[in-house]
């Protein structure tokens, strides 16, 4: 499915920008893990890196998977310059996640943020959860559908927009407690929608307003998984 989205776009709309990594996490990821006591965690669809590598000054241990190498080898530059410590505390991975499978019951965090892969996202978030170690935490991060329609070839095709609630029913009830399940609304510029953090997708939405003040409408789901 949608072929035509795989590792070669990627590629592409990595070569096609200069490195975006100013060192900003998501700030969804900020609000949401902040607190959690750090453990091993995965980064689903890590870019340039600034989540993991945000998540490594924290004291985790994380794998960040991304099917681009131009993105991962920027990654673990930016690792390097913070430092040998830090960069030693993030493995890099370059997979496709729709047939990527992580090891099961095993990170105490999983994340993951404007991933949309071309091809079954209920089947890679199913994957991720079951990753997620008991007692831990799976975070979604995604685009909200009531933000503005995308207009990007990308973003349109994939339909990346969907709602925490669509995720959370899939999560077995006996199993997760939903912590979050949420849409939020934040303030960006056009600009950060082209560099990193409100990413490609953002952009493409928002084309014609670069500089300008956009409104980002995130889903945002947290859950945890029971001991
Ligand atoms: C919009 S970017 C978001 C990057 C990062 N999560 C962030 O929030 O800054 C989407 C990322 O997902 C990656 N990606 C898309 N499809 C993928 C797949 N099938 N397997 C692995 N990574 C994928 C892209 O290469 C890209 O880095």
């Amino acid at each position: 499915m949608f072929e035509e989205f795989g590792k070669a776009y990627w590629e592409e709309r990595y070569r096609g920008h200069a490195a975006a990594y100013d060192g900003r996490p998501n700030p969804q990821l900020v609000a949401e893990a902040g607190e959690l006591a750090p453990g091993t965690a995965l980064d689903a669809g890590c870019g340039e890196g600034a989540d993991a590598i945000w998540l490594a000054s924290r004291g985790w241990r994380v794998t960040a998977v991304d099917i681009a190498g131009t993105a991962l080898h920027r990654a673990r530059e930016h690792a390097e310059t913070l430092g040998a410590d830090l960069a030693s505390r993030v493995d890099w991975v370059q997979a496709d996640l729709t047939d990527w499978t992580p090891t099961e019951e095993h990170f105490d965090l999983v994340s993951t943020h404007y991933v949309h892969p071309a091809a079954s996202r209920e089947a890679l978030f199913h994957r991720l959860a079951a990753s997620v170690a008991p007692g831990g935490t799976l975070l979604i991060v995604g685009h909200h559908p009531s933000g503005p329609q995308p207009t990007g070839s990308h973003a349109s095709a994939l339909q990346v927009h969907f709602t925490a609630e669509e995720i959370a029913a899939g999560l077995d009830p006996g199993r997760w407690d939903i912590a979050v399940a949420e849409a939020r609304t934040r303030s960006a510029t056009a600009h950060e929608g082209h560099d990193g953090h409100e990413h490609h997708e953002g952009h493409e939405g928002h084309e014609g307003h670069e500089g300008h003040g956009i409104t980002i409408h995130d889903t945002v789901l947290r859950a945890r998984k029971r001991p």
